[in-house]
């Protein structure tokens, strides 16, 4: 079974007083039915010591320390109480030029650090409209097969991120995102069936209170990766809540 994942990207958002509010996050939802991670800016992670839920980074480097001005690498995420990090973000590919090469080695560094990667996926409108969504997305996920085995990549979480649903209000309908998630598992499979099987697949887009539960309903949706909702703390809530 695949357990539900609910993911709050801060993105660069927030203080030190919002995470104070996120002290109750956890009030009313069951932890062992959904895994909650926050993943703040990196200089608020120390803030969280105590949490209830998870802490995760929101990029992280391929390599282990140097002369790297404003990185951070996985074992600076492990020390501030991160057993997650996002990695491949659409705004992380477009703002920085981040390859999905670059991408597939700052997750192999993350598991081989012992964090899980939530590697971010995604087309744009134009790339759907002009009928590449699945060679776009099989060559984002084709990269991570090239670069690791089964087995390493059965330690990571991938999540599905139409471009065009982030931070739009439009959401991909249920059918639209179930879709699309049952693409990349059979993508997957053809790789490996148990890796298929085994991973957690979220969906990312304008996820809200009003339109989570329908998503996650979906038998390839295992969760979701939260941008705007999971500002405010009592709609993030109800977010997990409906994947719980
Ligand atoms: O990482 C989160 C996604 O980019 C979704 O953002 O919920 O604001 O659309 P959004």
């Amino acid at each position: 079974m695949r357990k539900p994942i609910v993911a709050g990207n801060w993105k660069m958002n927030g203080s030190r007083s919002l995470v104070k509010e996120f002290s109750t996050l956890m009030d009313g939802v069951d932890s062992a039915a959904v895994e909650v991670i926050i993943c703040p800016p990196a200089c608020y992670l120390g803030d969280f010591a105590g949490a209830d839920f998870a802490l995760g980074g929101q990029t992280v480097s391929e390599l282990d320390n140097g002369a790297h001005t404003g990185d951070i690498s996985a074992q600076m995420l492990i020390e501030l109480g991160c057993n997650y990090v996002i990695v491949g973000h659409s705004e992380r590919r477009d703002d920085h030029g981040e390859s999905s090469e670059l991408v597939a080695a700052k997750a192999l560094k993350a598991i081989s650090s012992g964090l899980t990667p939530i590697i971010c996926i995604g087309e744009s409108l134009q790339t759907r409209e002009a009928g590449k969504l699945e060679s776009f997305l099989a060559a984002q996920l084709d990269a991570l097969t090239t670069l690791m085995t089964a087995e390493q990549l059965s330690k990571a979480v991938i999540a599905y991120e139409p471009i065009w649903a982030i931070g739009t209000g439009v959401t991909a309908t249920p059918e639209q995102a179930q879709e699309v998630h049952a693409f990349i598992r059979g993508h997957l499979a053809s790789f490996s069936e148990d890796l298929a099987s085994g991973m957690q697949i979220l969906y990312g887009g304008s996820v809200k209170a009003s339109n989570a539960k329908e998503l996650f309903a979906q038998p390839d949706i295992d969760g979701g990766l939260i941008g705007g909702a999971s500002l405010k703390v009592e709609e993030f809530r109800q977010v997990c809540q409906a994947a719980g």
